[in-house]
């Protein structure tokens, strides 16, 4: 795979431009937002404004450079976000958080101390802290998502969706060897590692994702609608992430696993392993693997729905730029897309000795393997190696789905 960093300059250009990136989420809430929990199974709001700078003091400034610590009641308070099973909500109230102007006196001073030590942080340290903050870019999305639209700033960019029908062909990806996993000395979270070679039996996977119009007949047929949907007396909408619209049609449908893979056996069909993924994105015809579906080119707007350009789906067919040397669409952008593979290690996986829990705590049949990105996804998370996971109940996540048979 390319070396080069997907978001051009320095580590620290980099982190500043995350965190110009982290502070507009917060910029548009509302007052009185900043203390709700609009997802039962997370956190408050606050708790996120707080989190980004203790985990980046905790890894930064505590772990690698043994700075003193100027707020230990913080660093521990906004250490860890949690991930209980549904249903198992916290019961704080918004009276346990501190001020709001509490919190950001804490991110400054944060940010202070970690520009002047920058220079001495190991750059897998850095990484880490960067990558983290990006991660939570998306995942503070599903929460803003959440939010009623009152306690929000309206932003809304419309989105074109067609009317005229979409076929989704059916692509048979011949046998062939994938390649999973990042290349030791490569940037990488722990459970990219160890590199290794998957022999992938020839299957056939659909060129698109499933849409919601192709998941509304399984809805007719009795299936429950999926979260991002509301039913206004007869007709279905889509609830955005600034307003509804008209349930489009032809966008790809967000679900849970367990709706994906409901649907995938009323179809006959199943959902694709975390290899057929990676065969369907970058196998070649001669046997060679691309770093990105469409090539080597890096990732730009043309090629996906992807890197924070829009809030909501486009429809399945728009990024045909993206497809893969095999005839895939939309294998990177739009949603990401569950598998059927439990997230689980690689051979040679070992945890990062500076932050053990971070894959290990959610190894087992209680997560899935999620590949592909979201449109509130980073760029640097498409490199072929990322590997996202959710439990598979959880339905506030931006993903989708597409058909194998074998
Ligand atoms: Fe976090």
């Amino acid at each position: 795979m390319s070396t080069t960093p997907v978001v051009a300059g320095s580590l620290l250009d980099r982190i500043e431009s995350a965190r110009a990136r982290t502070d507009e989420l917060f910029e548009l809430l509302k007052p009185g937002a900043l203390y709700t929990r609009p997802i039962p199974e997370r956190h408050r709001l606050i708790f996120y404004l707080g989190h980004l700078e203790a985990f980046d003091w905790n890894q930064i400034c505590r772990q690698a450079l043994e700075i003193p610590s100027f707020h230990p009641e913080f660093d521990k308070l906004f250490e860890f976000g949690i991930d209980p099973p549904l249903g198992k909500a916290a019961e704080d109230q918004p009276s346990d958080w501190p001020s709001e102007r509490e919190v950001r006196a804490y991110n400054r001073r944060t940010r202070e101390i970690i520009d002047e030590a920058f220079e001495q942080a190991p750059a897998q340290i850095l990484n880490v802290a960067l990558e983290h903050r990006l991660m939570h870019a998306e995942t503070f999305a599903y929460l803003l998502h959440n939010l009623p639209y009152e306690q929000k700033a309206p932003l809304e960019k419309r989105i074109v969706h067609s009317t005229s029908r979409i076929e989704s062909p059916v692509i048979i990806i011949p046998f062939g060897r994938a390649t999973l996993g990042q290349k030791r000395g490569e940037f990488g979270w722990d459970n990219e590692f160890d590199q290794h070679e998957v022999e992938v039996p020839s299957f056939s996977i659909s060129k698109y994702k499933v849409t919601n119009g192709d998941y509304l007949k399984f809805v007719e047929d009795g299936a429950a609608p999926p979260h991002f949907w509301v039913q206004r007396g007869a007709e279905w909408f889509y609830r955005g992430m600034f307003g509804e619209i008209p349930l489009p049609l032809h966008a790809p449908v967000y679900l849970t696993h367990a709706e994906a893979s409901a649907y995938a056996n009323w179809t006959g069909k199943s959902l694709p392993t975390e290899a057929q993924f990676h065969r369907a994105a970058y196998g070649t015809p001669s046997g060679e693997e691309r770093d990105y579906p469409w090539g080597d080119e890096l990732p730009g707007a043309r090629h996906g729905n992807f890197d924070f350009h829009a809030w909501d789906p486009v429809d399945v067919d728009a990024n045909p730029a993206g497809d893969s040397a095999l005839g895939v669409s939309q294998l990177l952008g739009n949603g990401w897309e569950w598998t059927s593979t439990p997230f689980a290690p690689f051979a040679g996986f070992e945890p990062f000795p500076f932050y053990p829990g971070y894959s290990k705590n959610f190894f087992g049949e209680e997560h899935y393997v999620m590949k592909g990105a979201s449109p509130r996804t980073a760029a640097c998370f498409l490199r072929r190696s990322f590997r996202n996971w959710f439990r598979p109940d959880y339905p506030y996540v931006y993903s989708t789905f597409r058909l194998v048979e074998n």
